[in-house]
């Protein structure tokens, strides 16, 4: 069974993992080790690029031996070393993909670079003998894309967003809250304690019949909201209104586009799967329209490393590599 050693480094979190497995076999993710950068780029708002690819290149190399030692895996046994190379940070993503390069070439076996949209959207099935054709919504602080699945490798675009990310939209609405960064998790916490309906935000996008989405206009519904309003804000009622409306949108449209295009399967992906509500929400409006729905382990929906591994594994078992000499893509599309 091939063993991939994986390096994810696109954005703020440094990660690497080893992973097994063969084909119509369950992955075995021997090891998976994340190392958030998160309380870096805290006190600036924001992911610093020249922070994050110093940390990356600081971080990597104890990353490697502490996940290979807990893998119990020698350089030798490898099959391939996996990387993302794209989209992310350039700088960030060099980091990485060079390492993964470098370790390749040492020991002689291919390298793999690793489109980290295809990682995300893979990662609700590493614990599966399969993908099935299904709907994958990807949901990240980068990216909120529409995709239909037909099997692994085989993907079709769908929608996306035409302008701010669902976690970029979580994150900045939770800046203009005063709530730290990022603002997903937290803007998820105040929302428990807040009324939904308290505040009646717009749903871009909702009834029409494209599949994209738009995020950027409830940012300023929000903002214009606060500057009707005076301190102190009432930050729970404004982070569970604004939380209702981004679900109201992912599942409205995500389910009628499974209706409308026949799939009978959903699947959610990235760090605002993260997000107790919005899975919630998945579960039964996916139960309500006789639709299966599936979503990562908790542990593989932020950015990680095993999930990049796992798509190494299934091109690796597909027979494919990538040449030593390519490049990184910082806006590499995935369909
Ligand atoms: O997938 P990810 O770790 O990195 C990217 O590829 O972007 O996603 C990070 C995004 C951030 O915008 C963060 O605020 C959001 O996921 N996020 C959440 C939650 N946890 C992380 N959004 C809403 N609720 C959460 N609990
Ligand atoms: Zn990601």
């Amino acid at each position: 069974m091939p063993t991939i050693l994986a390096i994810e480094s696109s954005c703020d979190e440094t990660a690497v993992a080893v992973v097994s497995g063969g084909a119509g076999v369950r992955a075995r993710v021997r090891a998976s080790l994340v190392s958030s950068q998160i309380d870096l780029h805290r006190e600036y708002g924001g992911v610093v690029p020249e922070l994050a690819s110093r940390n990356h290149l600081l971080r990597l190399r104890p990353l490697v031996e502490r996940a290979m030692e807990e893998a119990g895996c020698r350089i030798g046994e490898l099959d391939a070393v996996a990387a993302t190379s794209g989209p992310g940070l350039a700088s960030s993503l060099l980091i990485g993909s060079t390492a993964a390069k470098g370790i390749a070439l040492a020991a002689g076996i291919p390298y793999l670079g690793v489109n980290h949209l295809e990682g995300h959207l893979l990662s609700p099935f590493i614990d599966r003998t399969g993908v099935p054709r299904h709907l994958s919504l990807i949901i990240s602080g980068g990216h909120t894309l529409l995709v239909g699945v037909e099997s692994a490798g085989k993907y079709r675009r769908i929608g996306g967003t035409r302008d701010d990310a669902a976690g970029e939209a979580y994150d900045k609405v939770g800046k203009m809250l005063g709530l730290p960064y990022p603002g997903g998790p937290e803007i998820e916490k105040a929302a428990h304690r807040g009324d939904p309906a308290a505040f009646a935000f717009p749903r871009p996008m909702l009834r029409d019949v494209h599949h994209d989405f738009s995020f950027s206009g409830m940012k300023t519904a929000v903002l214009y909201t606060l500057r009707k309003l005076d301190p102190p804000y009432p930050v729970p009622d404004l982070a569970a209104s604004f939380q209702r409306a981004l679900i109201d949108i992912l599942t409205g449209k995500t389910i009628r586009a499974a209706r409308d295009l026949g799939y009978d399967m959903v699947a959610v992906s990235g760090g605002v799967s993260m997000n107790r509500a919005v899975r919630a929400a998945f579960e039964r409006a996916c139960a309500d329209h006789g639709l299966g729905f599936a979503i990562a382990d908790a542990e593989f929906r932020t950015d990680n490393a095993a999930m990049i591994g796992f798509a190494g594994l299934l091109r690796q078992l597909a027979g494919k590599s990538t040449p030593l000499e390519s490049d990184i893509h910082p806006h590499l599309p995935l369909v």
